[in-house]
């Protein structure tokens, strides 16, 4: 095998996977007795309050149930059943932006949880199944808010605190939620930001489902303040009681929603289920990041995105480690900080996106050289395919080549990993995600379900259900089957389809070769072409435009925009952007914004109307156009928009 980088066993302890041989061996287990291996799972790991009466039911697929019957509380199952272990371990690290450190103890997490789940219940009424909107910077709060609507049975629904107040309106609305939570502001780079006014300007029109809004005073700056509607959380929580005697839940009572990005229409609200959730949650930090209860474990997404709510929050809690949250940025106050922190607190498994590792190499080549940071077994990536220089660079500079490098694929619907080395076991390949886990069923096909070459590219489907898939897009059924099971099938039936593209080599590794759809990854944050071409259709200027993805240097992919003008000489291109960016600022958020432009006469259409976006794709990343062209009403456009994107 070429290329390929041996564990370096000498660092594990009694890892959950030693060798592939055991990996096999499980993946078989899961062949021949597929339900019966995710009940022996089921029970050994959950804490059920009552057990399950069926493992799988199919009858009403694609909407699978796992473990029907079951009673669970995941807020028991990430603090409360550790308490009499683990009172005096911390759970929460908390590093400030400033460098301060907090340690939330797991015996002091059970108190927060519970004074905050009865603050929301006493207070402001939340009881089963209402949901409950986090804004949120990355402070404890916001993970002991995520634990108190779990205590109380609550849906929460994050909504990332870079989108803005419109796009906070709108998932605000879809989910009708009661509750806000959220902050004054929080600290970046030295200087404070802010949050609240957001809310404020979202709650301005049609958020009447709105009945508090409950603000974590974090930088103390000003802020307006609507009486009846706004109340302090330090001063509700003070006087709440410690005891709250978390709800049962069943199996498939809904967690949490989670908006993403789909290829059209309006962010969909992904909805997952409680025990099949929390079950892989955990699973997979003992399995992938090798999670041991002494161990000090960092992943530095945000709590909101998937990642920052399976991989920081319930994932880690649930295996019983000490999960660090950190309120900055990796570059400040040098682009030494994140390996600062790792000599600091001793971290043993470091988990970021692509994006991130290619500033840090950028900006701090040198800089893992200048700490400690043996306490390191293993380095995560997650969000985009991670390119082969920045992976050299994260395996040799930051994991001194000793470390195991878990290039986790998966997705806001999967709930967690779904193809990812095993650290301790798995021979790994750079920029390359290796095997699907073992009960993960991935298989790279066409369409028709038919086999793919090894080597050439496929769709990724997973082609059995697994406990912690979506369950369904919040109030829309149908938009379920058809986003997720409309496209590929597998012996005539409808199988989950990623959107992602993926290939095998020779030796059955797989390598994801990304989005197949209309959907741009911006520095690992999935954002549908469609919503950016209603926004920018917006600007005055415009009479016509098309968006898609082009390579990037730090960010993997930017936002380029082929745009139509009403009056050619009208506006220029500098000017155009700025006014492009102003609108998708407000409609989206700054994570949404465009890096280039090109002003074309027309976009390549088929007869019927339809943008062809793959060829502007090819043109944007300079590819030659190998599709046929001959469709389009007017085939000589592709090669005058080639002459003006080249210059
Ligand atoms: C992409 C993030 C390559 C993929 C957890 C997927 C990846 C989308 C990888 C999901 C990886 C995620 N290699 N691509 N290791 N991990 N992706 O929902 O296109 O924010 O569909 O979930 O990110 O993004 P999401």
């Amino acid at each position: 095998m070429s290329n390929v980088f041996n564990p370096k066993s000498e660092i594990f302890k009694n890892p959950a996977f030693g060798s592939m041989e055991e990996y096999k061996n499980l993946v078989e287990k899961f062949d021949t007795d597929y339900e019966g291996t995710w009940a022996s799972f089921a029970d050994e790991k959950i804490d059920w309050f009552s057990k399950y009466d069926t493992v799988l039911d199919e009858s009403n697929a694609p909407f699978y149930k796992w473990f029907e019957g079951g009673k669970l509380n995941v807020a028991n199952q990430c603090v409360d059943r550790h308490l009499a272990t683990k009172s005096n371990q911390t759970a929460i690290l908390f590093e400030a932006d400033n460098g301060e450190s907090e340690h939330i103890t797991y015996g002091e997490l059970a108190i927060r949880v519970n004074k905050t789940a009865n603050m929301f219940k006493n207070e402001y009424g939340i009881s089963k199944g209402d949901r409950v909107v986090i804004y949120m910077p990355m402070i404890p709060q916001a993970a002991v808010s995520m634990l108190a609507c779990a205590k109380i049975g609550a849906i929460h629904s994050i909504v990332f605190g870079g989108f803005s107040s419109e796009a906070l309106r709108d998932r605000i609305i879809d989910a009708q939620a009661k509750l806000v939570v959220t902050a004054d502001g929080a600290y970046r780079k030295g200087k404070p930001y802010m949050l609240k006014p957001v809310v404020d300007k979202a709650l301005e029109s049609g958020c009447e489902c709105i009945k508090n809004v409950c603000v974590v005073k974090r930088n103390n700056e000003d802020i307006t303040w609507v009486e009846g509607r706004d109340t302090d959380y330090a001063t509700m929580f003070e006087n709440q009681s410690e005891e709250f005697a978390a709800e049962p839940m069943d199996s498939e009572d809904p967690l949490f929603l989670l908006y993403t990005s789909g290829s059209t229409g309006k962010p969909k609200g992904v909805q997952h289920s409680t025990a099949g959730y929390i079950l892989w949650a955990q699973m997979t930090m003992e399995w992938v990041f090798d999670v041991k209860s002494e161990d000090t474990y960092w992943c530095t997404a945000d709590i909101g995105w998937i990642t920052g709510h399976t991989y920081i929050v319930y994932g880690p809690l649930a295996a019983g480690a000490t999960t660090v949250m950190f309120e900055g940025v990796p570059t400040y106050p040098d682009a030494g900080r994140c390996w600062k922190m790792v000599e600091k607190y001793k971290i043993n498994q470091f988990y970021t996106a692509p994006t991130a590792i290619r500033l840090l190499h950028k900006m701090g080549e040198d800089e893992p050289g200048k700490y400690d940071l043996s306490s390191l077994r293993i380095l995560g990536t997650v969000g985009e395919p991670i390119d082969p220089p920045a992976w050299k660079w994260y395996y040799e500079e930051v994991g001194n080549s000793n470390c195991s490098i878990v290039d986790t694929y998966w997705q806001t619907e999967t709930g967690g990993h779904m193809i990812s080395p095993l650290p301790a076991a798995t021979p790994i390949k750079p920029a390359c995600a290796t095997f699907a886990l073992p009960g993960i069923v991935a298989e790279i096909i066409e369409a028709d379900g038919s086999a793919v070459q090894t080597g050439e590219k496929g769709f990724l489907c997973i082609t059995k259900p697994w406990p912690s898939m979506i369950r369904t897009i919040w109030n829309d059924d149908e938009r379920f089957i058809k986003s997720y099971f409309g496209d590929c099938k597998k012996d005539g039936k409808p199988v989950y389809f990623s959107g992602d593209g993926a290939m095998m080599d020779e030796e059955g590794y797989i390598t994801i070769t990304g989005r197949t759809d209309d959907v741009i990854n911006v520095s690992g944050h999935r954002i549908g072409t469609a919503e950016i071409e209603a926004s920018v259709k917006k600007c005055e200027a415009i009479a016509a435009n098309a968006v898609v993805g082009k390579p990037h240097e730090i960010k993997g992919e930017g936002i380029f925009a082929y745009v139509v003008l009403k009056d050619p000489d009208s506006i220029s291109k500098e000017d155009l952007i700025k006014e492009i960016n102003k609108i998708l600022k407000a409609d989206i958020g700054a994570i949404a914004l465009c890096d280039d432009i090109a002003i074309v006469p027309d976009v390549p259409k088929t007869r019927s109307g339809k943008i062809m976006r793959r060829i502007l794709r090819s043109i944007a990343k300079g590819e030659e156009i190998t599709q046929d062209t001959s469709t389009l009403e007017d085939p000589s456009i592709v090669g005058v928009i080639e002459n003006i994107v080249k210059g």
